[in-house]
């Protein structure tokens, strides 16, 4: 596979990394209204979330005929439970806009068995014959995973079941109301699933998110850091604030 150097876009603040996701997405939904889209959680992306439900209510962005693929949910879990991905995303952007709910794909987290839900999942991704972009955010600390595509991962890995790494159940413990229910794994889309998309944007903002930005963009490309698999990718952009770029 051929790699790629990944494009670097610093911005002032973490308000115009969320500006300029906005725009991307806007524009991509405006020139291509039937665009398929991989979507991510967690703090980072809550700004352009926002921002583009603003714009559906101001009828400057449109989802009737958007598909959206979330990259990973808990498992298993209450999908209702308000820590799911699920409530997270009907919370920041679903209920809000006009995406039909049958476009609308993300992990069952309330499937029977992992093995379930991870072949419903990878059969949906297999059916799309194109996805346009993938919207992307880096794990904590040392961590560099993408979707929950945690250390040890290669660029061939597909949709699966996996167990969150120590640092990532650290982190987001804290979005749980009692940590005990955090679950211990989750479905995550692979990353040769995420390489797929035509284009790829990753946001990074703060400064706990330098030294994986650095290992990812500037070191060597392996298991170790699965964001730095995004460089067999000829159409990755990596956009961050100045923390997030001090290493850089
Ligand atoms: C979540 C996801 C994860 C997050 C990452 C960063 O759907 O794909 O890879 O993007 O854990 O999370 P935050 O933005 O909370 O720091």
């Amino acid at each position: 596979m051929n790699t790629y150097k990944a494009k670097i876009d610093v911005k002032i603040n973490h308000l115009e990394v969320d500006k300029t996701a906005f725009e991307i997405v806007k524009n991509q939904l405006t020139h291509k209204q039937d665009s398929v889209l991989i979507l991510p959680t967690g703090g980072t992306q809550i700004g352009w979330y926002k921002l583009i439900v603003e714009a559906y209510k101001n009828r400057e962005v449109d989802f009737e005929k958007a598909t959206i693929f979330n990259l990973d949910e808990y498992y298993p879990l209450n999908k209702n439970n308000p820590s799911s991905y699920y409530s997270y995303m009907r919370r920041n952007l679903i209920d809000h806009v006009n995406i039909k709910p049958e476009n609308w794909h993300i992990p069952n987290c309330e499937a029977e068995t992992s093995e379930e839900a991870v072949s419903e999942y990878q059969n949906l991704l297999n059916q799309q014959k194109q996805i346009d972009l993938a919207v992307l955010g880096i794990g904590p600390a040392a961590t560099c995973h993408i979707g929950f595509n945690e250390q040890g991962s290669d660029e061939n890995s597909k949709t699966r079941y996996v167990i969150l790494d120590e640092q990532t159940s650290f982190a987001n413990s804290v979005y749980f109301e009692n940590e005990k229910d955090m679950p211990k794994g989750a479905i995550t889309m692979g990353i040769s699933d995420i390489l797929k998309a035509g284009k790829i944007i990753l946001l990074a903002k703060g400064r706990e998110k330098a030294w994986g930005v650095q290992r990812s963009v500037l070191g060597p490309i392996n298991n170790e850091a699965p964001a730095s698999h995004l460089r067999f990718h000829p159409e990755v952009t990596f956009i961050l604030d100045q923390e997030a770029a001090s290493l850089l």
